[in-house]
């Protein structure tokens, strides 16, 4: 029998994330297995990305509909599953759903947290003028990515970025953070403490990536 952690990820759009964790679940080495696939935006393309993985994918309307309605029906998909990823899913989960997945849902975003949260991480960076740039892998609390960091990247800021190049940089951490920092969850390395993360780290092993 399999011991693998069994992740599913939820997400929106075009799934560079989804497809990051995928290929690291390819490794059969990797302790985790990515089992299920669930979009609240009809025809992403993360859906795509799980068919060719052979990953069952589903969809779950959200808009226009309340909260719990929805929530409801995502549970539905979400039957023995260890660990959810988010990934650039655009909805946020109310605390009695994060109540069932108890410091077992992660999120990736474009900012170094607890700076520039929401949907324009990258943009308010370079609105602010900051030198440095970023993303952070973390733990889902009921906030909007306020949740305990697990591990953060850093790009330099260079003149002439624009959200375009900036994000592309961005996006390769993004790709390297969140499969080490699912591999984290999966073998059980993780333990909350207040609003703190703590990482049981191996030889050689960082919780900050440079780029
Ligand atoms: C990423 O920038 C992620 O940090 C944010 O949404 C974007 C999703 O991109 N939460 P993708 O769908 O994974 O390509």
């Amino acid at each position: 029998m399999s011991n693998l952690a069994r992740v599913a990820v939820l997400v929106s759009g075009r799934g560079s994330n989804l497809q990051a964790l995928l290929d690291a679940a390819a490794d059969p080495w990797f302790p985790a297995d990515v089992v299920q696939v669930v979009s609240n935006v009809p025809g992403a393309y993360a859906l795509e990305r799980a068919a060719l993985a052979g990953v069952a994918a589903s969809t779950v309307v959200s808009k226009g509909r309340a909260r719990e309605d929805f929530e409801a029906e995502l549970l539905g998909h979400l039957d023995g599953i260890d660990i959810i990823c988010l990934a650039g899913f655009m909805r946020v989960l109310t605390g009695g759903f994060l109540d069932r997945f108890r410091h077992r849902v992660v999120n990736i975003h474009p900012a170094l947290l607890p700076a520039f949260p929401g949907t324009h991480g990258i943009a308010d960076a370079l609105a602010h003028g900051t030198t440095v740039a970023g993303a952070t892998c973390h733990l889902v609390d009921a906030g909007v990515d306020t949740g305990p960091i697990l591990a953060q990247g850093g790009v330099a800021v260079q003149d002439g970025d624009t959200q375009e190049s900036l994000a592309a940089r961005v996006l390769a951490i993004e790709h390297r953070l969140y499969p080490m920092c699912l591999r984290w969850m999966a073998e059980g390395r993780v333990s909350v403490e207040g609003r703190r993360a703590r990482v049981r780290l191996l030889p050689g092993e960082t919780r900050w990536v440079g780029g």
